[in-house]
């Protein structure tokens, strides 16, 4: 038995070291056009939900977002969002598909997260990606209004989606986004 544990310790002495020394040795490959392994992707993916998924608990989620906020978090979407993420009838920019990870089609991704995760994430940011805080700069009624808005995203057809870019081409939000 104390020879088990005599192994047992060395072993996770060997491979605290081996974390250690590894971003000394370049063995990592940091390029962003190499995509990351379905390994490293499930580390990443758990991470994130369940980190943005215990954080967020504690968020009230307001009863109601008004339809006015609903449009101006549509303005900051489109000032915003829309390179990286698309929106229906419009591509992500070529660099935005060059990303690693690949920002997610909005439409795609909202139902499976509550909106005080997405009010979460927004604010916030994810780290080691793309994914900017925008509460750096917005307060919480505007990122309510843009989560108003993205939950709006799925099923959201490509002439809906133009239409409400005529619309505040227009007669432009009075507020303005923040940025
Ligand atoms: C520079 C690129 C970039 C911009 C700009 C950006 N995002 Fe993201 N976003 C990302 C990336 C990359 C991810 C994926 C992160 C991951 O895989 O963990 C992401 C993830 C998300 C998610 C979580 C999706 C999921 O998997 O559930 C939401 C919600 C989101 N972004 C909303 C927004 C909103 C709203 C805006 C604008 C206010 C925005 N993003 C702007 C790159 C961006």
């Amino acid at each position: 038995m104390k020879r088990f544990w005599l192994g047992f310790c060395a072993a996770i002495v060997l491979l605290v070291a081996a974390g250690v020394v590894a971003p000394f040795t370049g063995v990592f490959n940091v390029a962003a056009s190499v995509p990351h392994s379905a390994l490293e992707r499930w580390y990443l993916t758990t991470t994130m939900t369940h980190s943005v998924r215990s954080r967020a608990a504690g968020i009230t989620v307001p009863g109601n977002i008004s339809e006015e906020d609903i449009r101006h978090g549509f303005a900051q979407y489109r000032n915003s969002c829309v390179y990286c993420h698309g929106a229906p009838g419009v591509d992500a920019t070529d660099w935005a598909q060059a990303l690693q990870p690949e920002p997610p089609y909005l439409a795609d991704a909202v139902p499976a997260r509550q909106p005080a995760e997405l009010f979460w994430i927004v604010r916030n940011g994810i780290k080691m990606t793309a994914m900017p805080a925008f509460g750096h700069h917005l307060n919480d009624r505007d990122i309510w209004g843009v989560v108003g808005f993205i939950r709006q995203l799925p099923g959201m057809s490509d002439e809906t989606y133009a239409h409400l870019v005529e619309e505040a081409d227009r007669a432009p939000p009075t507020r303005q986004p923040s940025n």
